[in-house]
């Protein structure tokens, strides 16, 4: 085989055949095929695009690439979630425990902060001695322990990917929805998921901006799991304004307390509860959605989520007495409020620039090797649709100084937008994608 056939055929709009992506594969992490033969053929898959099976076995020899977390001692169902990133955006740290609670077990790799978007490790470390790192062993056993483990994604997993990733960056091919799907599913199910139910987000703050770009990666990953023969659900949301009311790391861990109280936003619960429904559906734990959103519902008001929430920090090492000392307490040195300069209702907020306006407090971060700050951060006191008076506080916001608090001040007042009519409200969830 060789691989200047394959770029033709893929050139031509052809499908490569399971050996053929196996060899392409093997050959660019054994360093075999150059990455200069690697980036025409990305090239052709994002004008040409992939069937539904080629990606499929893209993401199938992907996972061969490294290692595979072993969970078979686990009596599952084995089901994660993954979002393609939102800002505000707590969902794991309350859904992880709530499905654990409904009988699923989670094992959750995670992300940190980079760019707009938070990172759930970022805000794990900000319960005081927390671990959000841990072996392997480690993770097996407090999954098997509470329902739920929390770690970072394992350098050995896919190792593909991490390659093929650094390559796409610099030649223009990321945004291309087969890579992507293959990209996503392949570290899941290298982490030991069977099952997968994603949130995709849409809208000016997310990765898919218009609702079709969102829809085609919502299909692709659907149809790629169906042959794959794994159960999936693809949830479309809404992200035309942050999640919740707080943004920032020990701020979002404070509001998923919240929300395991049962006090949480409307917003976030809404899109919580239906992605942990799919949860156990596809855990085969209730047959439909309904039935599964009232088992979640029992484990909030019965307190058996937050349990599990709390019973897997003091496993993975924090404080579970300090961290409810702290909660609502525990601020940054610094706090100022951003005033509405005008009356009316709060016609929209800019979620991206919000997410922007997070780096230079310390909620999230630039580049990978930049710190986080654990403290800082705001509260949305006025959200989409809310009426204000001139004068009245919008947002109040955490800093470590108080000169990059005042910037901040600015970068929100700009992301948010104040008008006479007050914007119509509805459903976040807009589309519901399913093979299960
Ligand atoms: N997230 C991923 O993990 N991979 C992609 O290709 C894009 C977003």
């Amino acid at each position: 085989m060789r691989m200047t056939d394959l770029i033709l055929k893929k050139r031509e709009g052809d499908a490569l055949s399971k050996g053929e992506i196996e060899f392409l594969v093997k050959g660019y992490v054994s360093g075999e095929i150059p990455p200069y033969q690697i980036s025409s053929w990305l090239m052709a898959v994002y004008f040409r695009g992939m069937s539904f099976e080629e990606t499929g076995f893209l993401t199938r020899a992907m996972i061969g690439s490294g290692k595979v977390f072993d969970l078979s001692s686990l009596a599952g169902p084995l089901v994660d979630k993954h979002s393609t990133g939102g800002v505000g955006d707590k969902v794991s740290l309350i859904l992880a425990p709530l499905a654990a609670a409904c009988g699923v077990q989670v094992p959750m790799m995670s992300g940190r902060a980079l760019g707009h978007t938070g990172g759930t490790l970022d805000k794990l470390d900000s319960i005081p001695g927390y671990k959000s790192v841990i072996s392997e062993d480690l993770f097996r056993q407090i999954l098997a322990e509470t329902g739920f483990a929390m770690t970072g994604q394992s350098q050995d997993v896919v190792p593909a990917d991490r390659l093929m990733y650094a390559l796409r960056d610099v030649t223009g091919t990321v945004e291309s929805v087969p890579l992507i799907t293959a990209s996503i599913m392949s570290k899941k199910f290298a982490e030991g998921a069977q099952s997968l139910v994603f949130d995709v987000k849409c809208g000016a703050g997310a990765f898919m901006k218009t609702r079709e770009a969102a829809e085609e990666l919502a299909v692709s990953l659907v149809e790629t799991g169906r042959s794959l023969d794994r159960k999936i659900v693809a949830v479309i949301t809404a992200m035309d304004e942050p999640l919740g009311r707080k943004v920032g790391n020990f701020l979002e861990v404070e509001e998923s307390l919240a929300c395991l109280r049962g006090e949480g936003p409307a917003d976030l619960m809404e899109i919580t509860l239906r992605l942990t429904a799919w949860m156990v559906v596809a855990g085969g734990i209730r047959p439909t959605v309904e039935e599964a959103l009232d088992l979640c519902r029992d484990r909030l008001a019965d307190g058996s989520a937050l349990e599990r929430f709390l019973r897997n920090v003091t496993l993975q090492g924090g404080d579970r007495d300090l961290l409810l000392e702290r909660e609502n307490r525990a601020r940054a040195a610094f706090s100022l409020d951003l005033t509405a300069g005008a009356e009316g209702f709060v016609e929209s907020i800019d979620s991206y620039a919000l997410g922007m306006a997070g780096i230079p407090l310390g909620v999230g971060r630039n580049k990978t090797e930049d710190a986080v700050e654990p403290l800082v951060g705001f509260e949305l006191l006025k959200k989409r649709g809310e009426p204000v008076k001139m004068g009245e506080p919008l947002v109040r916001i955490w800093s470590e100084g108080e000169e990059t608090g005042k910037t901040v001040r600015d970068m929100i007042a700009s992301a948010y937008r104040i008008g006479g009519v007050k914007p119509d409200s509805g459903s976040l969830i807009l589309k519901e994608i399913k093979a299960l």
